[in-house]
């Protein structure tokens, strides 16, 4: 892992993934799982970048590498230093103003477009925590946190990254949020998130593997690849009431079966719909 808390270094690894469109998400997963920035889809790919010197990210520059060689994606690597002025005019070259749903915006923080009324915006300054809503896996949480509040839900986002779910959550008329995130390099971007869409107040987090609820929450949501939902999950059996609703996405759709077993065996939660966008599908549960 490169992933480096406190002050941000001056120089990142800036890393160019040109590859096919059915190995995007795989190969931003696992990049993000080594620890580097969120990703920024491009025409060709996406690039994320690693912090620090080139040697500090050489190890998880050879993993990313050997992973996209490893399972036949074709992809083409290249990387380059950039310092972190330059990170963030990338940024701004890639991340724009995405509609999510009927009335969902996600907007970069140094945007202001033009929206309809009755647009509900989360604004989102990227940085090194996963959730910029680009990734499909968010964005059908996103669609999902839209049909299902109805407002004055206390609701659970397990996984938080960026805070954009529990974010959304609020703006959709939640009454509290607790994220729980395992990462501590999220929180200071969680926080700052909230603070930019004027929701501090009723959000708050918990940086644990193993967390310690004090309540129950109506509704619960939690977007990580199928092998950490596997793996997290099971803490949180009994963390939403019976008839309140979880959404869970990170799956393949082509996982669908064995998530499926999963869901079965271990945990009180129904699915009562499922959705897909590309290669993804994301569950709404009920919990009996
Ligand atoms: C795919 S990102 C999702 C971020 C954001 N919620 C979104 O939807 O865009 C998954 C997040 O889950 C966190 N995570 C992984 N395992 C976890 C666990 N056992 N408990 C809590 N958070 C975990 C990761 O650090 C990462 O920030």
């Amino acid at each position: 892992m490169t992933k480096q808390q406190g002050k941000e270094p001056a120089v990142w690894q800036l890393v160019n993934v040109v590859i096919k469109p059915k190995w995007l998400e795989l190969a931003i997963d696992f990049a993000i799982g080594l620890g580097s920035s969120a990703a920024v889809e491009t025409p060709s790919g996406f690039q994320v970048a690693f912090p620090g010197a080139e040697s500090d990210a050489a190890e998880a520059l050879g993993a990313l590498k050997s992973y996209l060689l490893g399972i036949g994606t074709g992809a083409e690597v290249s990387t380059m230093p950039v310092v972190e002025r330059d990170w963030n005019a990338n940024w701004k070259a890639f991340f724009k103003p995405t509609q999510i749903g009927d009335r969902l915006w996600v907007i970069p923080e140094w945007e202001n477009p033009d929206l309809l009324g009755d647009a509900i915006v989360i604004r989102i300054r990227p940085a090194m925590a996963f959730g910029t809503g680009t990734h499909e896996t968010t964005q059908l949480c996103m669609e999902f946190l839209e049909t299902v509040m109805k407002g004055g839900e206390s609701v659970l986002d397990i996984g938080a990254g960026s805070g954009i779910l529990g974010i959304t959550a609020l703006k959709l008329g939640a009454q509290s949020v607790l994220g729980v995130e395992i990462d501590a390099a999220a929180a200071e971007n969680f926080h700052e998130n909230a603070e930019l869409n004027g929701v501090s107040d009723g959000i708050t987090l918990q940086i644990t593997p193993e967390p310690m609820l004090d309540s129950v929450f109506e509704v619960g949501v939690a977007n990580m690849i199928q092998s950490r939902l596997e793996a997290a999950l099971p803490y949180y059996h009994d963390a939403v009431k019976p008839g309140g609703t979880v959404i869970l996405s990170g799956v393949l759709a082509k996982d669908d079966t064995s998530f499926r077993a999963f869901l079965d065996e271990k945990l009180p939660w129904r699915i009562v719909d499922a959705r897909t966008k590309n290669e993804w599908i994301g569950y709404q549960c009920i919990v009996e």
